[in-house]
């Protein structure tokens, strides 16, 4: 309770991670009772075992009393996205996550990687064409975006939409969104539900078809599950894979001899996705709140509070991972916990996730090997998501 160390105020972040303010608290504080602006403050966790137990205990620590922590947001527009499973608790969450692991199949997500093979060679070749351009918007955004709706079985004119859809539900391009326009969402709900009942009469081998087919125990979406999830999807996997991505590549430029390396040696793109998850978390917080009076490394935290699980702290925690601080793509073992602490949220998109972003990696590493950096950067000013908005690069030589 002594260390008076800020990681909330969203404009630290856009000068940088605090990976320092995190050590010390990781050291001195882990968890840490936080001051919160205009709210009642809440449990900075910042050490890996702690944010693992928190992850796996959801009879304590739930995520239906607001599973994040937005600046500004109120509790009753973080209420708006209690159908979304993202908030929910066991038993209702474990009745969601199974039938959407019906579509999230091995065997689903393999198929698509083909697909995002092509993707990235079309995006990488059109940047190589111009010579410069913006990473973010022109790779790492687009990337996502298209391997979602490739996902959807969403035909390639629908892109643009759906895109700009996504972009006002995670606030990227719209800061007004969160006092409560809510367009965007309805437009995205009436579209999912429109490609529900086009799967139901017509089903294919996609992801779409399995979650509203009756599944062996007779439960399938309806059109709002459907568009709830659509909606999900949008949100907690396009953002988070961006960064991963143009994350991802800083840290090569800033580690210009793990970038040699990988070019000496493919077989790293094995391990170089868990690594750049580790390195960069994508996610910085996601929250919990605590259902009864417990205790959390060493603190006793009364039911009702608020419990805030600092991801890319945990994963330079030194109990864990020998030289944290070193950015080493052939990391193995690596149990990071930029996709969560374990737990029924464990990220739905993991795999996914480290197809595009290996996969990705294969192809700049084949036809932009020389790919430097053009010009400063600009950072997402963000709490919640470590986020790159700008990022010119030269794509050769
Ligand atoms: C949940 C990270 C990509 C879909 C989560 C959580 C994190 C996370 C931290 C919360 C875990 C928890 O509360 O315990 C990431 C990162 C990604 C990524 C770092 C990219 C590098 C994706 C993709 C998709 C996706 C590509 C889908 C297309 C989801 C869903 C959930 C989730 C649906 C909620 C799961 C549940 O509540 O059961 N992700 N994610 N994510 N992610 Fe991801």
């Amino acid at each position: 309770m002594s260390t008076e160390i800020d990681i909330y105020d969203p404009s630290l972040y856009e000068a940088g991670m605090p990976w320092d303010r995190y050590a010390r608290l990781r050291e001195n504080d882990p968890v840490h009772r936080h001051a919160e602006p205009g709210g009642p403050g809440f449990w900075a966790v910042t050490r890996h075992a702690d944010i693992q137990h928190v992850s796996r205990h959801p009879e304590v620590f739930s995520s239906h009393a607001g599973g994040i922590m937005v600046p500004d947001a109120t509790e009753e527009q973080l209420s708006r996205n209690r159908l979304m499973m993202l908030f929910q608790d066991p038993p209702e969450h474990t009745v969601t996550r199974s039938v959407v692991n019906r579509g999230f199949t091995p065997r689903m997500i393999g198929k698509l990687e083909d697909h995002i093979r092509e993707i990235c060679h079309d995006l990488v070749g059109a940047a190589l064409a111009r010579g410069s351009v913006d990473f973010v918007a022109d790779i790492a955004a687009p990337l996502p975006l298209y391997v979602i709706c490739e996902l959807l079985g969403a035909p390639p004119e629908d892109r643009e939409k759906i895109f700009t859809w996504s972009n006002a539900l995670i606030g990227a391009d719209d800061p007004e969104f969160a006092a409560g326009d809510l367009t965007p969402i309805f437009e995205l709900l009436s579209y999912a539900s429109a490609l529900g009942a086009q799967r139901r009469a017509e089903p294919r081998d996609d992801i779409v078809s399995k979650l509203v087919a009756p599944g062996e125990d007779g439960t399938s979406m309806d059109d709002l599950a459907l568009g709830v999830f659509v909606m999900l999807l949008a949100v907690a996997g396009n953002e988070t894979t961006r960064n991963a991505a143009s994350g991802g590549l800083q840290a090569f430029f800033d580690h210009p001899e793990q970038w040699r390396r990988l070019l000496e040696d493919r077989s790293l793109l094995r391990t170089l996705p868990d690594e750049v998850v580790r390195w960069v978390s994508p996610v910085i917080t996601m929250r919990r709140t605590a259902l009864a009076d417990t205790e959390l490394g060493g603190q006793k935290i009364p039911a009702g509070e608020k419990v805030v699980m600092y991801y890319p702290s945990g994963n330079r925690d030194a109990a864990v991972f020998p030289d944290a601080d070193v950015f080493d793509i052939g990391r193995d073992p690596n149990p990071h916990i930029g996709f969560g602490g374990g737990g029924p949220h464990f990220c739905l998109g993991a795999h996914l996730a480290r197809m595009e972003v290996r996969v990705l990696f294969e192809v700049l590493a084949e036809r932009a090997p020389d790919i430097a950096p053009a010009g400063p950067t600009r950072r997402l000013r963000s709490n919640f998501v470590n986020s790159l908005k700008e990022m010119p690069v030269r794509m050769g030589g």
